[in-house]
């Protein structure tokens, strides 16, 4: 039996382990706990939830690309009111942190949001600044640090839980999007969101995703949401959960050197399913390899050249 200590911190927040699963590759969690407990995870992120219902962008909504896939879902989901009745109650039930994220056209529908998820028993909200694929608010919002700080303050001043601001890497400069966030009084950053991509069908010429542009995430993105993740570490004091192409317990190590306090694991989900419990049961003796006896003594541990 290893005596590694994988409790990990996120502000407040105490999780079992660094492992989350990240938004939109879990659902609400329910259809993921036929394949095994949800009670072995840190944490789940919600799919991306809105005031109102939303289809989603019509098909072709995913294609694939060297080192992961594009997807532009464009943020399906049943709308807050009915995700409360019938889906945040099960998933909190779960021996897990319920993380839901939230996702605004502007200021006010992020308000809203933040204001029907008081007294529901979740952990942590994370604002989502940072959508590739639907046209008003998230993206356009984690691009302008004013809007950032803005957003993350009204929801701060109403919320009873902590707010986690995830961030998008389309911006040239993202260790000023999370002092944004930490101005507005976030409790964390997550990042990376997926990389604007697209893929054109040679023969028809025409793009292979329907709304002509998705996001890119998988193995392939994972050096840069490394080097975002470091840059905000040494930008802003609040913690970071760091994503974007997990696929390994290493990589988890590698993630949290470079400052993630926890991690989130996406389309390596979607791959295989077990993905999680399989980087958690490796994890202490990858910690262990390198002289380690905690995940948390290695948060931001890397010694830059
Ligand atoms: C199919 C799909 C749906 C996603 N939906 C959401 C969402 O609703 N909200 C959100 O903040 N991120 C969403 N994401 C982004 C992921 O949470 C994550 O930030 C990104 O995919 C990078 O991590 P990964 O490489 O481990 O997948 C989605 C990603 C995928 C692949």
């Amino acid at each position: 039996m290893s005596t590694i200590d994988l409790s990990c911190r996120v502000g407040d927040l105490t999780c079992k382990n660094p492992l989350i699963a990240a938004s939109g590759t879990f659902g609400f969690g329910r259809e993921m706990s036929r394949f095994f407990d949800l009670g072995v995870l840190g944490g789940v992120v919600s799919k991306g939830v809105t005031v109102k219902e939303r289809r989603g962008n019509p098909p072709h909504r995913i294609a694939e690309a060297p080192g992961g896939m594009l997807n532009a879902v464009g943020l399906q989901n049943p709308g807050i009111e009915k995700v409360i009745k019938e889906d945040l109650p099960w998933l909190i039930k779960q021996d897990t942190k319920v993380i839901v994220n939230a996702a605004g056209d502007d200021l006010g529908d992020y308000v809203k949001l933040a204001e029907a998820l008081n007294g529901v028993g979740i952990d942590a909200i994370e604002l989502n600044l940072s959508c590739p694929n639907v046209k008003t608010g998230c993206m356009a919002i984690g691009s302008e640090p004013a809007l950032i700080e803005e957003v993350t303050r009204a929801c701060k001043e109403i919320a009873d839980v902590p707010i986690w601001v995830k961030l998008t890497p389309n911006v040239t400069h993202i260790g000023d999007m999370a002092k944004a966030a930490e101005a507005g009084g976030a409790d964390a950053v997550s990042l990376i969101n997926t990389l604007l991509g697209m893929r054109i069908d040679i023969r028809t010429k025409r793009p292979v995703i329907r709304n002509n542009t998705g996001g890119y995430s998988g193995p392939g993105v994972f050096p840069v949401a490394l080097r975002m993740v470091h840059e905000c570490f040494k930008a802003v004091n609040i913690p970071i959960v760091g994503l974007g192409g997990i696929m390994s317990a290493e990589d988890v190590v590698e993630m949290m050197l470079a400052g993630a306090s926890a991690v989130q694991v996406g389309t390596a989900t979607l791959l295989d399913p077990y993905t999680m419990p399989t980087m958690i049961e490796a994890l202490p003796s990858v910690l262990e390899s390198i002289g380690a006896t905690s995940v948390s003594e290695i948060v931001g541990q890397m010694r830059p050249w």
